[in-house]
């Protein structure tokens, strides 16, 4: 995968205080770009910025913001947070999620799928006027393993079933993910790109607060585990890739074939329905 240097360039990366976003947060560091890493916590946000210093943070500046874009008013401060620190965006990486979250948001929504796809949605709507004011900027959004990804059919685009299975919300967060991509390619050509990607194997705590034999899985699954992101290296740094927008790729940078639910239309329905959702 073809990987450049970033120096000038700045980088936000939600979820940046652990696993996927931690690993990738370091990853932009070492190529140079400015990066902030957003997080709900000032210590968890500081932890991070502190293991990106241990570890060789290369020539650029790494920072903390905190902020939570759970709601429309989090994620539009948030916004302004980041418009305070830096006049440019050239990527935001999207990486928060979690599994096992069980009850619903103030609004209703059940808490894994808020946090696998409406912070995300929130978050992005909210920086989109940073991202356009900074040539060939990208959005980039955590995916799931391409096997998961085939195995999509139909989900639910006019709303979210509080009472479906946490493996069903997890599989329309995805699902929505990839609509969601797709919808600002169509919409916005010249506008920044937006794709998903899978990251491999990344070390993680996702299961680090789950029952003791996920906890195990977790841990042996750390093994065996990667600390950086490659793919993510390649789709913020490669000018080759300038445009391409509203795919998915693999960890080795490869395209995954969308779901056929992936239309223009089920995509305008989905931004239709996020932005109803989003409060
Ligand atoms: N690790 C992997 O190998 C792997 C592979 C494929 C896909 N993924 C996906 O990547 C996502 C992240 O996994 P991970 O391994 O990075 O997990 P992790 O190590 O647990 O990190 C989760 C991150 O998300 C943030 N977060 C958690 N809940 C949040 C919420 N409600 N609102 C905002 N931020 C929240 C946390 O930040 P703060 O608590 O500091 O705010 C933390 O930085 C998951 O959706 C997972 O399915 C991971």
């Amino acid at each position: 995968m073809d990987v450049e240097r970033m120096d000038g360039r700045t980088v936000a990366v939600f979820g940046g205080s652990s696993g996927v976003g931690l690993a990738v947060a370091k990853g932009m560091a070492r190529l140079g770009a400015r990066t902030i890493v957003i997080s709900r916590s000032v210590t968890n946000g500081q932890r991070a910025v502190d293991t990106i210093h241990t570890h060789g943070r290369g020539s650029g500046l790494v920072e903390s913001i905190v902020g939570d874009p759970s709601t429309r008013t989090g994620a539009e401060l948030l916004a302004t947070a980041l418009t305070e620190r830096t006049d440019r965006l050239d990527a935001l990486v999207s990486t928060a999620g979690s599994i096992g979250e069980t009850g619903r948001t103030a609004a209703g929504v059940p808490r894994v799928f808020a946090t696998n796809y409406l912070v995300h949605f929130q978050l992005l709507r909210s920086v989109l006027p940073m991202l356009d004011r900074t040539p060939g900027s990208r959005a980039l959004m955590v995916g799931v393993a391409p096997a998961l990804v085939k195995r999509i059919r139909n989900v639910r685009l006019d709303g979210v079933d509080p009472n479906a299975s946490a493996a069903a919300l997890m599989t329309q967060a995805v699902a929505w993910k990839l609509l969601l991509a797709r919808h600002l390619a169509d919409i916005r050509p010249e506008g920044p790109t937006v794709n998903v990607f899978h990251p491999g194997l990344i070390r993680s705590n996702l299961l680090a607060t789950q029952s003791l034999p996920l906890r195990l899985v977790g841990s042996i699954s750390n093994m065996f585990a990667k600390e950086r992101c490659t793919v993510v290296e390649h789709l913020a740094s490669s000018r080759s890739l300038a445009g391409i927008s509203g795919r998915m790729v693999d960890d080795h940078g490869r395209e995954v074939a969308l779901p056929a639910i992936v239309t223009a239309e089920n995509a305008t329905a989905v931004w239709t329905t996020s932005e109803r959702m989003a409060r």
